[in-house]
């Protein structure tokens, strides 16, 4: 099996947790791709789909499914996302795709957060998938003096700008053993727009692909 059936596997196994004639915030990446072709097949089942990037928003769109702006719901049952790394609470590492800000606005939005990921996601400590940042641009290079400071090297990720018109930080070398509270420390900083730490908004559950099938892990 490649890492892409597995994730497409893994994908497919969300759909039975989408609720009859909801609306469902639905993430971004390469397995969020895989839900978003397999939810196709529910596209008369859902009311909509409250979407985390223009990327995503397209992909909806081309299979019929109608896109919420954020502002338009109040709640939403269900947030379907992947995850860069995801440790044994739940907390994850989010934003190698770059859409870490919008991602965090819809996950706040949801009562549940549903992971979707494969094996090589999961980690007992956070950090060696480079954090990704976003950032207000004046304020890059005093980020990056704050970030060496804790010990972490933050790299400008090249040719990116997000949706929002930001550039990202990837910082590398972050052993993060308390997640919360660096979260709640790089919150603090001015010109950090958001940090693909999700702690807070961590997932209440875990679809995880390995060759041998899929694994529930509920936190
Ligand atoms: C995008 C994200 C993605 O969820 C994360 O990068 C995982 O992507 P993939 O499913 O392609 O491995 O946070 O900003």
């Amino acid at each position: 099996m490649t890492q892409d059936e597995i994730k497409a596997m893994v994908a497919r196994a969300a759909l039975p947790h989408v609720l009859p004639g909801s609306i469902i915030g639905v993430g971004t990446g390469s397995t969020v791709n895989h839900f978003i072709d397999a939810l196709s097949s529910l596209r008369e089942g859902i009311a909509g789909a409250v979407s985390s990037s223009n990327a995503t928003t397209a992909r909806l769109r081309g299979h019929g499914i109608r896109v919420l702006e954020a502002g338009e719901v109040e709640q939403l049952a269900l947030y379907v996302d992947g995850a860069d790394e995801i440790d044994p609470h739940g907390h994850m590492i989010k934003g190698g795709g770059a859409a870490l800000t919008r991602e965090k606005i819809v996950a706040d939005l949801a009562q549940r957060f549903l992971c979707i990921a494969d094996a090589s996601k999961k980690v007992e400590v956070l950090g060696r998938f480079p954090l990704p940042v976003e950032v207000i641009d004046v304020a890059a290079t005093r980020i990056a003096r704050r970030f060496a400071a804790i010990g972490g090297r933050a790299v400008l990720r090249k040719g990116v700008v997000t949706d929002n018109g930001h550039p990202i930080l990837d910082v590398h070398g972050l052993a993060i053993a308390d997640p919360p509270a660096l979260e709640a420390e790089i919150n603090q900083w001015p010109g950090v727009v958001t940090v693909g730490l999700f702690a807070r908004h961590r997932a209440h559950a875990c679809l995880l692909g390995t060759p041998e099938g899929v694994l529930t892990l509920q936190f």
